[in-house]
C-alpha cells in the first residue's frame, strides 16, 4: 500500500527542524532508471551505479556536473509518518555535524513530495565490503580505522547524539582508509538542544526497534530499553572484533539467542539498573568469581596485538564497567602510534580534520 502523503506531517517536521530549504525548484528534474530503481534528480546529476541499500534507501553513485565531483544520492520513499520523521531528522543531524570521520552532506530536497533525495560525498566501499574481500588490512591501517571509528563516535556522544545503528554497512572507506560514519536514520538526540537540534519527541520512546540485532548492546535487551549512549560503544566493539575474526561476533539468530551467545562468553550480566543496590546479588557475585569470562576468550586463538585485545575487552562488556569513546581513545592501544595516526592526517590535510 502507498503511503498517502500527508503535507501537514511534513510541513510540521521541516519546520520543525527548520529545514524549509529542502523544497526545490522542481523545474529542471529528469527522470533515470539505474538498475530496478527510479531516481527523480536534477539534470546537473549523472547517475550511473547503486551502491547499495538498506532498510530505509537506495543509494546511487552520480556525477555532479554543476561542481565537478562525484556524489552519492540516497532515495529515501515514505512509507509511513514515522518514515517521515526519521529521515528529516537524519537531514538534520547530516546538515548540523561537521567532522572528518562523519559522512559530509551536501544538499537534500525533496521532490513529487513523498520521495526524500539525501547527496552526500561518495566514499568507495562500506566496511562490510571490506572485512568480506580478499584485501588483507594490515595491523596499521585496522588501528588507523578503529581509531577513525572512535574518533567520530566521540564527537557524536558530546553534541548529545546516539547514532543507534552503528554496523559494517553503516561505515564507509576509501582507498587510503579514510572512515566516516553513516546512516542517521535511527540517531537520537538524547540531551540538550543546543546547535539547533532538538530532542526527538518524547513520542517516540527509547525502547524503539534499535540497532540490527548482532550489534545490539544486551543492556537493550535486558534493560527493557532503558540504555545509553555506551550501546553505539558495544556496536562499535563488535565491528571492531568483526573485522579481526572475518565473521560476525555475536550472531544470534533472534533475541534470545543472541542473549545466550554472549553469555556464554561474557558471564550472566548484572541486575538490572532498576533494581536496589541492596541485597543479596546473585548475579554479581557469580561474575565475580568468575574472572575469567571475557571476550579475550574469544581471541585466544588468533593472532591480535595484545593490547587491541585488551581494549576490545573494555569495550565488549557490560555496561556498567564499558569504556567511552574518549576512554577507549586514550588506551595505551593507539599510544605508541598516535604520531604515526597524525603524520598520515598531516598528510592528508587540514582540510579532512573538520571541526573537534
Ligand atoms: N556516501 C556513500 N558513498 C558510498 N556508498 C554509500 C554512501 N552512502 C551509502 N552508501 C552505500 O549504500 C548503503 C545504504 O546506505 P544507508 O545510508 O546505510 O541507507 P539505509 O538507511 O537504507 O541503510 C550503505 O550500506 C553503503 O553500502
Ligand atoms: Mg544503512
Amino acid at each position: 500500500m502507498t503511503y498517502k502523503f500527508d503535507k501537514g506531517i511534513i510541513d510540521k517536521y521541516i519546520k520543525k527542524l527548520d529545514l524549509t530549504e529542502l523544497y526545490s525548484d522542481e523545474s529542471d528534474l529528469k527522470k533515470y532508471k539505474i538498475s530496478i530503481y527510479e531516481f527523480l534528480i536534477s539534470e546537473n546529476y549523472e547517475p550511473s551505479i547503486i551502491l547499495g541499500n538498506g532498510a530505509y534507501g537506495v543509494v546511487c553513485k552520480a556525477y555532479d556536473k554543476k561542481n565537478n565531483r562525484y556524489v552519492a544520492i540516497k532515495k529515501i520513499v515514505w512509507d509511513d509518518d514515522i518514515s517521515v520523521k526519521r529521515t528529516l531528522f537524519e537531514v538534520k543531524f547530516l546538515n548540523i555535524l561537521n567532522h572528518t570521520n562523519i559522512i559530509k552532506l551536501y544538499s537534500a530536497s525533496i521532490h513529487e513530495s513523498i520521495e526524500l533525495y539525501i547527496i552526500t560525498e561518495l566514499m568507495d566501499y562500506d566496511l562490510h565490503k571490506l572485512i568480506y574481500s580478499s584485501e588483507k588490512i594490515t595491523n596499521k591501517n585496522l588501528k588507523y580505522m578503529i581509531y577513525q571509528l572512535l574518533d567520530g563516535i566521540k564527537y557524536l556522544h558530546g553534541y548529545g547524539i546516539m547514532h543507534r545503528d552503528i554496523k559494517p554497512k553503516n561505515i564507509l572507506i576509501n582507498q587510503n582508509y579514510l572512515l566516516k560514519i553513516c546512516d542517521f536514520g535511527l540517531a537520537k538526540k538524547y540531551h540538550g538542544s543546543a546547535h539547533g537540534l532538538p530532542v526527538s519527541d518524547n513520542s517516540e520512546k527509547m525502547t524503539d526497534y534499535v540497532v540490527t540485532r548482532w550489534y545490539r548492546d544486551p543492556t537493550i535487551i535486558l534493560n527493557k530499553g532503558i540504555y545509553t549512549e555506551l550501546a553505539d560503544i558495544w556496536s562499535v566493539g563488535c565491528v571492531i572484533a568483526e573485522m579481526v575474526l572475518k565473521r560476525p561476533l555475536f550472531d544470534g539468530d533472534d533475541e534470545k539467542d543472541q542473549i545466550e551467545k554472549i553469555t556464554k562468553v561474557l558471564g550472566p550480566p548484572p541486575e538490572p539498573r532498576s533494581l536496589p543496590e541492596a541485597g543479596p546479588r546473585p548475579w554479581r557475585s557469580r561474575v565475580e568469581k568468575a574472572k575469567h569470562w571475557s571476550v579475550k576468550s574469544v581471541f585466544s586463538n588468533i593472532n591480535i596485538d595484545p593490547k587491541l585485545c585488551d581494549l576490545l575487552d573494555n569495550l565488549i562488556c557490560y555496561e556498567d564497567v564499558r569504556f567511552t569513546a574518549d576512554e577507549a581513545l586514550n588506551h595505551p592501544y593507539f599510544m605508541e602510534d598516535k604520531s604515526l595516526i597524525f603524520r598520515i592526517w598531516d598528510k592528508l590535510g587540514p582540510a579532512l580534520w573538520g571541526r573537534r
